[in-house]
């Protein structure tokens, strides 16, 4: 019996107003009332939306969850939200390291450390981000890629501070693709992953890229894939309820 909690996480992107956020939770906390017994859920929301889903999740297990933050408590630092201020508003998880912010934002192995840190200390689950481009899927060196990730964001964690973080391994060659990573090859890395830092027996580790409702139950079979991290199949409150029941069919099970 596997001792890992499985874990759902939308990653809503640059998507949806607080009156959007609104919305959704009335639609998605009615549905989502028998699943949160099996599973995390957690919406990670642009910031903006972080009070709206607050008081719209209110006596709620639900989690709240950000999509970046800054390491430093505060300061001068113009535009940027600190991981005491996300405490503040109740998030319980924080994704850091998305390709998406590796690639246009300027994100580094070295600051998704400093994040991870920051978060830790402001108990907040840090979600770490891996994951290979589509030429290093194609060169044959995605293991080597993800290990120099990992190595760059929780080298310098203890065992015990790693086992609270939550990975997501997400090939950047899947995202927003419709072409998600076959369940076995998937498993294969996140295997590694699982493998290659001391305390992520205990973590749980997450896929992301195009995961749907007709490919959760086949991912979510494989022993070291604990949950998803969901994009735009998370954006519709049904389609991510049947996402996260497709995937709890087989988690629950194993
Ligand atoms: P898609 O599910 O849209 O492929 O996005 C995945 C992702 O980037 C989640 O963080």
């Amino acid at each position: 019996m596997r001792g890992r909690r499985p874990l759902f996480v939308g990653n809503w992107k640059m998507f949806k107003t607080p009156e959007d956020t609104r919305a959704y939770v009335d639609a998605f906390r009615i549905m989502a009332a028998e699943l949160v017994a099996q599973a995390d859920i957690a919406l990670a929301a642009p910031f903006v939306d972080l009070d709206a889903l607050r008081v719209a999740l209110e006596g709620s297990t639900i989690g709240i969850g950000a999509q970046d933050c800054f390491w430093e408590a505060e300061g001068a630092f113009t535009g940027e939200v600190s991981a005491p201020m996300l405490s503040a508003l109740g998030v319980q998880y924080c994704i850091v390291g998305h390709s998406e912010r590796r690639e246009f934002f300027g994100e580094t192995d070295e600051t998704v450390s400093l994040k991870i840190s920051a978060l830790l200390g402001g108990n907040i689950t840090p979600i770490v981000c891996v994951g290979e481009t589509h030429a290093e899927h194609h060169a044959g060196t995605s293991f080597a890629r993800v290990e120099q990730q990992l190595h760059g964001a929780l080298g310098s964690l203890s065992d015990a501070e790693r086992a609270a973080v939550v990975v997501a391994y997400e090939p950047v060659w899947a995202i927003g693709t419709g072409l998600a990573c076959d369940a076995e090859s998937a498993d294969t890395i996140m295997n590694f992953i699982r493998r290659s830092a001391g305390g992520l027996d205990e973590a749980r580790i997450i896929y992301g890229g195009s995961m749907k409702p007709a490919n959760a139950t086949a991912l979510c079979a494989q022993p070291n894939i604990d949950g998803g991290l969901v994009g735009s199949a998370s954006l519709d409150p049904a389609e991510f309820l049947s996402l996260i029941s497709c995937g709890l069919q087989v988690l629950d099970a194993r």
